[in-house]
């Protein structure tokens, strides 16, 4: 039996990667014991999980120590591999955003400081704008950066708006959308085919028996 080894973000994806595996008969109970363990085993032995942080499941199936990756597109876009995207999930939706205190202009500015965890995304957005840019990299709660003056804008995710909202900010510019998406090595689709191809295809099955519902 061919074993996939399946990198899963940790957070916000988490609780809705392992239901929409439940759906499909996939046991990942032990995922949801609670332990200092790293690596876990399907009780069949089909699927060995690891559960890290978002923006290192696209460096362990570059690497091919996992097969398989959930992840979202922000993490994907920023960490920019060379990854095939099979499926996208449909869960986890949300907006990457310019968020700032509208009504003061912020990206009228002639330097304008954009606080951010997606450097990468964000040198992209601003590099073609006419102002001068400094990226500040933050590793959460970016929000702080305009409310206590780090930054003009921010760059980051969007999902309720809520804490935005709770923060004063607003939407500025909305630079693209995002869900959760299902990776794979480009090694692994080919060597492991017969394993993974039967699990994409019922992944895919299954988000569209849940899209036709409209779940
Ligand atoms: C994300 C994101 C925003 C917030 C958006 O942070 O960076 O802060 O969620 O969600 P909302 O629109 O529903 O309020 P996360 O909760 O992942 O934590 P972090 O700030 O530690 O990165």
């Amino acid at each position: 039996m061919t074993q996939i080894t399946i990198a899963m973000a940790k957070g916000r994806l988490a609780e809705q990667t392992m239901e929409l595996m439940e759906a499909l008969g996939i046991d990942v109970s032990p995922l949801k014991e609670k332990s200092r363990k790293l690596v876990f085993e399907s009780g069949d032995g089909r699927f060995r999980y690891i559960m890290v942080k978002p923006s290192d499941v696209p460096t362990y199936v570059d690497h091919g120590v996992a097969d398989v990756g959930i992840v979202g597109k922000d993490t994907l876009m920023e960490e920019n591999r060379p990854l095939y995207e099979m499926l996208d999930l449909g869960f986890g939706k949300c907006r990457i955003c310019v968020c700032g205190y509208a009504e003061q202009e912020p990206l009228k500015k002639a330097h304008i400081r954009v606080a951010t965890k997606y450097t990468g995304i964000a040198g992209q957005v601003f590099a073609t704008r006419g102002s001068s840019i400094e990226i500040i990299k933050l590793n959460g709660s970016v929000e702080l950066g305009p409310v206590i003056g780090l930054s003009d804008v921010i760059l980051d995710i969007v999902e309720s708006g809520a804490t935005l909202r709770a923060n004063g900010l607003s939407v500025i510019e909305e630079i693209c959308t995002c869900s959760a998406r299902l990776v794979v090595n480009r090694v692994s689709l080919k060597t492991k085919e017969t394993a993974i191809r039967p699990f994409i295809d019922g992944m895919r099955r299954e988000v569209e028996r849940r899209k036709e519902q409209g779940l």
